[in-house]
């Protein structure tokens, strides 16, 4: 096992640039997830490591060594990618032994490491069938299983949870959590799901059109959040967000929401005053009924999911975003979310008190979308 650690790679094709100055140490045995929207270069990042692909500028190191030039085979990384292309005409444990087979290891000692392999993901009775006799979640075993039996100095995991349905997902979501307790091989894990980033990761990285947002433990992520796009994106449903201007009143700030005066809890409160700002509150901070700071609207939509409720309601006019501004689809510009957890049933066109706490509120430079605190 090894730390890595990635140094300022950047990514072109041609004119596009796909990485940009990504730079990145992972510490020996961590779980660093790679998040963010379709084409923000996570695989490209990922093929990078394991010399797939090469780097425009930067360098990589695993452990002591200098890898940035070294082809895939000499990097001792294993890889597990989306479609996890095991041979059909060979029976798993062929399958899981074959790479060490292509190596020149001894008979024994992969039969001894595909035993093992086998027993930590319970597919010990399944190692003489084919692929095609495998369900789903089988299959993802022996893939995981053929990169544990290398036993590399870290593992690189692209989507591997995309082709199962969801129940299966949570389930081999947490085996794979529960395998990397045991084995403490770093990992890198490449989804665009942030509730597998939030489950599975020691640390998320969060990326944009091939930038780094944010470098953080999920609980982190989620609580202070550095702009408005990891905002926006950690947490389901997403952070709702109004627009507003920022008041200095005394030697604190308020802001206009649903037409309250509302101080807002941040330190540098009068470098503030007068700006355009965007106020961030989670759909799980909204409560219904009367609070400190109370609402009322007519929701456009209630969904219920038995143990809780999702309310949507259009938001005023003054707190609307313009188009353009944080590239999000309209419905996040012009409506608000409350989560209310273990709700009374409503009829959807009456009228409903919503509230929440100041405290709970994210503030966010309206111009750069950089959270201030
Ligand atoms: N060989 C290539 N030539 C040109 N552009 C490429 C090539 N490979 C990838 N790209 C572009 O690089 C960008 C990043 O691609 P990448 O596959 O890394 O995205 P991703 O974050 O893994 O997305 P997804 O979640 O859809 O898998 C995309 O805009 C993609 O079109
Ligand atoms: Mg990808």
């Amino acid at each position: 096992m090894a730390g890595i650690r990635i140094d300022s790679v950047t990514k072109s094709y041609g004119g596009l640039t796909v990485l940009k100055a990504f730079s990145l140490d992972i510490a020996d045995g961590e779980f660093v997830v790679l998040v963010g929207p379709s084409g923000c270069g996570k695989s490209t990042m990922l093929k990078i490591l394991a010399g797939l692909e090469e780097a425009s500028s930067g360098t990589i190191a695993i452990g002591e060594r200098d890898v940035t030039d070294l082809a895939p085979g000499d990097r001792d990384i294993a890889m597990v990618f989306q479609n996890y292309a095991l041979y059909p005409h060979l029976t798993v444990a062929r399958n899981m032994g074959f790479g060490l087979k292509m190596r020149g290891t001894d008979a024994a000692e992969i039969d001894r490491r595909v035993n093992e392999a086998a027993k930590i993901l319970g597919i010990g009775h399944l190692l003489e069938r084919r692929p095609r006799a495998l369900s789903g979640g089988q299959r993802q075993r022996v893939a995981l299983g053929r990169a544990i039996v290398r036993e590399p100095q870290a593992f690189l995991m692209d989507e591997p949870l995309s082709n199962l349905d969801a129940k299966l997902r949570v389930h081999t979501r947490a085996e794979i959590s529960a395998l990397h307790k045991r084995l403490r091989v770093t990992t890198i894990y490449v989804t665009h799901d942030q509730t597998e980033a939030m489950t599975m990761a020691d640390r998320i990285v969060i990326m944009k059109d091939g930038v780094i947002q944010q470098i953080a433990s999920p609980d982190v992520m989620f609580r202070e959040p550095a702009n408005l796009f990891v905002a926006g994106f950690i947490g389901s449903p997403g952070m709702n967000f109004l627009k507003t201007k920022a008041q200095a009143v005394g030697g604190g700030v308020t802001a206009k929401l649903f037409g309250h005066d509302v101080k807002l809890p941040i330190a540098n409160a009068a470098a503030l005053a007068g700006r355009e700002i965007v106020v961030g509150l989670r759909p799980e901070h909204i409560a219904a009924g009367a609070g400190q700071v109370s609402f009322t609207v007519t929701p456009r939509l209630i969904e219920s999911l038995g143990s809780e409720q999702y309310v949507y309601v259009d938001l005023p006019e003054e707190h609307r975003r313009d188009a353009g501004s944080g590239g999000e689809d309209e419905s996040r510009r012009t409506s608000l979310i409350a989560r209310l957890i273990n709700p009374e049933p409503r009829p959807p066109e009456a009228t409903l008190t919503l509230s929440f706490d100041p405290a709970r509120l994210h503030v966010f430079d309206a111009a750069s979308g950089e959270a201030i605190r």
